[in-house]
């Protein structure tokens, strides 16, 4: 299954919409400010371009899509007051797959261009916005025309579960879960870790085509903070949905074969992987990497002592997270029938396992500047 055909965040005003269950990613994109406008304010602070062109990558749809985008003019037009200059024209380029509500952030564009008049006054600017609709697997804009990259909880998804497991010969390798779970057998990592060495080689090269030198990017995503494949934190939230279509499974609700054959598209890589690709890629210096910890529900306050959050009321909150980005996939794969059913029950599978345990999702942001080719090559 080619990924781009069908993920979707859930679109639309609904209560389990992404835009209404997106707040990890939001507080993720708050703590990530300070890394995204050193970059930015690096970057621009060498060459001052008249013009700076920036992309957003899997932008999806909702109050995160822009939030990045206003921080980053933000920082640079408060630099320009600073310094006294006249502040560039942005071009700013929205990715997401072609299945993306684009319509949504489109109609929200009007606003925003209001807001940013208001704010930044008739000196500003102007601030050019479009879609760019396209898997981020591959070439989305000409050589060496953006300056900044950034992209947020997306590079996590792979183009597609790694084809053996999808494969006659394989179907049931991964019986019982749908991520890599302590009972899957070695070659199950070893395939999905594979597949994201592949998808995020070839990321880094087309980023390294468009960008031009010395252009940055920073990305945030899931990871793990050890090298322990199974992580406890967050791939174990697949295995609770997982055991979730197994009782349906046992009860006759799930047909087994479909069940054997679903895998999620997601990688979540350790450090030294990530690095690791990186490296070997060739094409950019890690200038920063950060880990931001937060825990699986927003509303529980790790500094507060007073804060204890039901169980159930978190389970159905971080359901409702998980259902907005991986609904589209288990609809395409089991049909709508068993959506309800199913994330009832995993909502009870969290709020069980929350009940004796406490978990954390780990975010790693990783700034990178992009190698001067002129310079590798004079230090041939
Ligand atoms: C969880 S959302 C994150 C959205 C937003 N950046 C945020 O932080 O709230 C992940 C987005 O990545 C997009 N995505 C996944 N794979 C992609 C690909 N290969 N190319 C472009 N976008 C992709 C999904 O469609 C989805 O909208």
């Amino acid at each position: 299954m080619k990924l781009e055909q069908v993920l979707h965040m859930i679109g639309g005003d609904g209560e389990t919409n992404y835009a209404s269950n997106s707040a990890l990613q939001k507080t993720v994109i708050s703590k990530a400010k300070p890394i995204v406008e050193k970059a930015i304010l690096d970057l621009y602070c060498i060459t001052f371009p008249k013009s700076l062109s920036i992309a957003d990558l899997g932008c999806s749809s909702g109050p995160n899509t822009l939030m990045v985008i206003s921080e980053i003019i933000d920082a640079v037009d408060r630099r320009c007051h600073h310094l006294n200059r006249p502040s560039p024209e942005f071009q700013v380029y929205l990715n997401d797959l072609p299945t993306n509500d684009f319509n949504a952030i489109f109609r929200s564009l009007p606003g925003f261009h209001e807001k940013l008049k208001k704010e930044k006054g008739r000196d500003f600017g102007p601030c050019y916005i479009v879609g760019v609709p396209g898997s981020f697997y591959g070439r989305l804009f000409p050589d060496k025309s953006l300056h900044f990259v950034h992209s947020s909880y997306s590079v996590h998804w792979l183009s597609q579960v790694p084809s053996i497991l999808e494969s006659e010969n394989y179907i049931g390798l991964n019986k019982g879960h749908i991520y890599i779970a302590e009972t899957s057998p070695p070659l199950v990592h070893k395939v999905y870790l594979e597949q994201f060495q592949k998808d995020f080689t070839l990321f880094l090269r087309s980023r390294s085509q468009e960008l031009v030198p010395s252009g940055r990017m920073v990305l945030a995503l899931v990871g793990r903070i050890d090298s322990n494949p199974i992580s406890r934190w967050c791939g174990y939230i697949f295995e609770l949905l997982a055991q979730a279509l197994n009782d349906m499974v046992s009860q006759g609700i799930v047909e087994e074969a479909k069940a054997d054959s679903f895998n999620m598209p997601v990688y979540l890589p350790s450090i030294q992987e990530l690095r690791g690709v990186i490296e070997k890629e060739g094409s950019f210096h890690v200038d920063q990497l950060e880990i931001i910890e937060l825990n699986w529900d927003q509303n529980h306050d790790d500094d507060n002592p007073n804060c204890v959050p039901d169980v159930m009321t978190s389970g159905n909150s971080i359901a409702k997270r998980i259902r907005a980005i991986s609904e589209s996939m288990l609809i395409n794969h089991f049909g709508t029938a068993i959506i309800e059913d199913l994330f009832e029950r995993f909502a009870a599978k969290i709020a069980g396992h929350l009940s004796k345990e406490k978990s954390k999702v780990s975010n790693l942001v990783i700034s990178m500047i992009k190698k001067d080719e002129d310079r590798l090559v004079a230090s041939f």
